[in-house]
């Protein structure tokens, strides 16, 4: 490698893969630490960018005008954040390996070590801010969209942060659930914490024996009250989504008919989401 391209590697490659937890072939909990030692501040919610080089190698490119900055052309992505900000020596990330996609499948060959580039910015409205403490948070997930709530629950678990939170996690699979067992147990410790885990392709070997459906089953009034043993009522209750804008939309129109109204900077409320794609 010659001393340019050395200099250009410097400049881009910002952050290495240390940690790599295989759930399944196709989700994978990882971790990037930045060579700064120091990840920005952060809330717990938001999300950060992460880079990888779109071709192999490294390929010298112009940055911007009046930025002779040279580098690999990068794939960057946003992924929230699971760790808690308590945590700033690194970003976990629980990541789903898109098929076709164009950055999923280059981590998925990133060797522990491997280098990547990570944003000096964490950005994201997707907080408990709008959230007042004597409410209950209900946090809607489809697949990694868990990892926003896994971070608050990891920071707050043991504060006066919410009344009640109640987790609720759509997967297609039972393996599929990240997080399941530190969930659980989590959820065991404090009954002010409920984790509801609802599996949508069970194959039916009876090896899962919880609920079966998609997050809207979860949501009916009756099996909510049943599962969290309060109701799901505007007046108390904030509840956030996260993951597949499809279940987004829906779930927001089911909503919308029960009184609740989606949160905005002009118009408080108290529907609040974070669409992946
Ligand atoms: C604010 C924000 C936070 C995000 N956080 C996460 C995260 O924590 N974990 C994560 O895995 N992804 C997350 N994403 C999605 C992520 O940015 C990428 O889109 C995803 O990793 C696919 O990248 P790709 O280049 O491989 O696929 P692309 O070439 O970008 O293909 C995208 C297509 O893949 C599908 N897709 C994208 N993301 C997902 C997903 N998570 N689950 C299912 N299908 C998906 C959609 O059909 C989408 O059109 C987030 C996106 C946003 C905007
Ligand atoms: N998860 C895996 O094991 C796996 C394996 C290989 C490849 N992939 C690829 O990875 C990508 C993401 O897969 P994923 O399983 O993480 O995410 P996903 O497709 O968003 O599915 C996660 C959960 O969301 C549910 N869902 C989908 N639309 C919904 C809606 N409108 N309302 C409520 N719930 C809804 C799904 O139910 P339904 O089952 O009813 O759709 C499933 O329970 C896909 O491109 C997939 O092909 C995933």
């Amino acid at each position: 490698m010659n001393s340019q391209a050395l200099i250009t590697e410097q400049a881009v490659y910002n952050a290495t893969l240390i940690h790599r937890t295989d759930v399944t072939p196709e989700l994978s909990v990882v971790r990037f630490r930045p060579d700064s030692g120091l990840i920005p501040e952060f809330l717990p919610g938001q999300f950060i960018k992460l880079g990888l080089p779109r071709e192999e190698g490294v390929e010298p490119v112009q940055a911007g005008p009046g930025r002779p900055r040279s580098g690999p052309r990068l794939i960057r992505r946003a992924y929230s954040i699971a760790s808690s900000p308590r945590q700033r020596d690194c970003v976990e990330i629980f990541v789903v390996r898109v098929e076709g996609g164009k950055l999923t499948p280059k981590l998925w060959v990133l060797d522990l070590g491997g280098r990547a580039w990570m944003d000096d910015k964490i950005s994201g409205r997707f907080t408990l801010d709008p959230v007042p403490p004597h409410k209950d948070v209900v946090m809607v997930a489809t697949g990694t969209g868990i990892a926003p709530f896994v971070s608050m629950l990891r920071t707050y678990h043991d504060q006066p942060r919410w009344r009640r939170a109640v987790l609720i996690n759509g997967v297609r699979y039972a393996p599929d659930l990240g997080y399941r067992e530190e969930l659980e147990a989590l959820a065991r410790a404090n009954p002010r914490v409920r984790y509801i885990p609802i599996v949508s392709r069970d194959p039916g070997d009876g090896a899962w024996t919880g609920l079966r459906g998609r997050v809207q089953v979860v949501l009916d009034p009756a099996v909510y009250e049943s599962q969290v043993g309060a109701a799901l009522d505007p007046d108390d209750c904030h509840v956030m989504l996260c993951g597949n804008p499809e279940m987004i939309d829906s779930v927001q129109a089911m909503l919308a008919q029960r009184g609740f109204r989606p949160h905005s900077s002009d118009q408080p409320g108290n529907i609040h989401f974070e669409r992946y794609w």
